[in-house]
């Protein structure tokens, strides 16, 4: 497994994603990502599923401390007092005293980010989680955050596979010493069709969810958060250690087109349009 030195945690590079699983479907898959390695753990708020996580890691032989913990504080609760009694819900639903990582789930124009940033970074400094961080924030977002406020963030969580670049925005996240985790790196399923992955993975005897995984961890400071719910391929998104991507093969994924945005609620901020 690689693994992600920053901010003076040592973190596993390929995560588990549980966004559109609920009840024991979810419990199960978060039980099986355990079993086959996975360390790394991404739910939030809003997939209304952190009891079924937490059941699961109640339930792992696995030590808490060797995983990874992520949830995210809805933007129905991006007012102070309510991410302070969310986040706390969040810890007793995930039936854990802290999570290693609290994220804000999108930009909320509505309330000033000092005030949702400043109530994180009070759970941060209580100890109820070891880091923060946002998802989904645009260059000006990140920052105000950090240059303005003044805000140590880890990460921000974006859409990132072979078939979306953000370039501006990669290179704002690292500049501001920050990891990038990509959401929906399989670009929520459309990579397995794609013929220039086949062809690379073919190379490998891999698919090309395998290569879009592959293609992250190649990348530094970069963690991608693939989603199952069958256990087969929860188990294939994880067999990706035992290859690598030569410049070739990046060179061709450079290549693709890379406009292919999935992930556009009606509450998504307001893109660079022009992020090349
Ligand atoms: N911060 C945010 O706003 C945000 C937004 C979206 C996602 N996320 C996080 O990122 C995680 C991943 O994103 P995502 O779930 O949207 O998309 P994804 O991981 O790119 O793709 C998941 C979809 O692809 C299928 N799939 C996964 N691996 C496959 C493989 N090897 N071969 C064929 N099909 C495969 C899954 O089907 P099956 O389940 O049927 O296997 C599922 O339908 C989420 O679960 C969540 O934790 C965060």
């Amino acid at each position: 497994m690689k693994t992600i030195t920053h901010q003076g945690s040592q973190l596993p590079a390929l995560a588990f994603g549980t966004f559109r699983m609920q009840g024991e479907d979810c419990a199960n898959a978060v039980k099986w990502a355990l079993e086959i390695g996975y360390r790394n753990i991404d739910t939030a708020q809003r997939y209304e599923n952190e009891q079924d996580v937490g059941s699961a890691l109640e339930a792992s032989p696995v030590p808490r401390e060797e995983i990874f913990l992520t949830t995210k504080i809805g933007m129905a609760n991006a007012a102070s007092n309510d991410v302070l009694v969310s986040a706390r819900e969040s810890l007793d639903k995930l039936r854990t005293d802290y999570v290693d990582l609290l994220l804000l789930h999108w930009p909320v124009p509505e309330i000033p980010l000092s005030e949702t940033l400043g109530a994180m970074a009070e759970l941060q400094s209580e100890g109820k989680t070891r880091h923060i961080g946002v998802a989904n924030f645009t260059v000006p977002m990140i920052e105000e955050a950090v240059d303005r406020l003044n805000i140590k963030l880890f990460t921000n969580q974006i859409e990132y596979h072979p078939l979306l670049r953000q370039k501006k925005l990669n290179e704002c996240i690292f500049s501001h010493d920050m990891i990038l985790s990509g959401h929906s790196p399989i670009a929520t399923g459309r990579i397995v069709e794609n013929d220039i992955l086949k062809a690379i993975g073919s190379k490998y005897d891999k698919t090309p969810a395998q290569v879009a995984i592959r293609w992250q961890l190649e990348q530094d400071k970069v963690m991608p958060i693939p989603k199952s719910s069958r256990r087969e391929i929860i188990a294939e998104n994880f067999n990706v250690f035992d290859f690598s991507l030569d410049a070739g093969d990046m060179e061709d994924i450079e290549g693709l087109p890379k406009n292919d945005r999935g992930v556009r609620p009606p509450f998504e901020p307001d893109w660079d349009p022009n992020n090349d």
